[in-house]
């Protein structure tokens, strides 16, 4: 399960004066992957096509032997191919894993991305950071809504990141709906945010019952 994860790509190529732009950066040494995607660019293709041909070019030279089909298997011996694309324009994002008899992963996750309504085929619930996040020192937080756009933002990780920064739980619970809503106006969701001092907080753009216990009797917050 942790084949093209492996091997990341990023591609920039927005505008900014003053920066040598485009750039296409990657780990590992894997330079036909590189130099693939760099000339796609230079001939013209969009940066998630030029990201989607370098991802193939290790999908199908099996680059270093961990990437793509016969790669590293798991413990059961089966290599099994994880891939995600994401486009930073529009927060679109792609994924999949654990795909099986399947060589072209990256190809599959932008299929996920431009053909369906999905993410990843699993919804954002056992995702670290995007169902919920928890860190002792500073609190937790959890979501629900609309996982498949919500997931894309980790809104739990950013949670519990601003109120790291200082901020008070209510604060980074709209907070982390807004960054959503810049992108997604309609989007349903809620999240509820917790500070390792007892002070808690929810924001919700759907009209979600949200219940809080502390020594008296259970109160609905909204
Ligand atoms: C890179 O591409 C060249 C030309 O196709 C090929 O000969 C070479 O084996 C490739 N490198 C790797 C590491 O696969
Ligand atoms: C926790 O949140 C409350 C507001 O709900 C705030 O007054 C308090 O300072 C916060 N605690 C910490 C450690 O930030």
């Amino acid at each position: 399960m942790i084949q093209t994860v492996l091997f990341l790509f990023i591609i920039f190529c927005l505008p900014t004066l003053g920066v040598v732009l485009p750039l296409v950066i990657n780990t590992w040494d894997f330079e036909n992957a590189t130099v693939t995607a760099w000339h796609s660019l230079q001939a013209g293709a969009s940066p998630l096509d030029a990201v989607q041909r370098g991802c193939a070019v290790c999908e199908e030279e099996q680059c270093d032997g961990s990437v793509g089909f016969g790669g590293h298997p798991d413990e059961t011996g089966e290599t099994t191919l994880d891939a995600l694309i994401m486009n930073g324009d529009t927060m679109e994002v792609g994924a999949v894993g654990d795909l099986r008899r399947v060589k072209n992963a990256v190809g599959v996750a932008r299929a996920v991305m431009e053909h369906t309504y999905h993410t990843l085929r699993v919804g954002d619930s056992p995702i670290a950071g995007a169902g919920a996040y928890a860190d002792s020192l500073v609190g937790g937080a959890a979501a629900t809504g609309d996982g498949d756009i919500m997931m894309r933002f980790l809104p739990s990780f950013l949670a519990v990141e601003l109120m790291r920064s200082g901020a008070t739980p209510t604060t980074a619970c709209q907070t982390a709906i807004y960054r959503i809503k810049k992108f997604y106006p309609e989007v349903f969701g809620a999240i509820i945010c917790a500070n390792s001092t007892g002070g808690f907080g929810e924001f919700n753009t759907i009209n979600v019952v949200i219940i809080v216990k502390t020594t008296g009797i259970p109160e609905i917050l909204s």
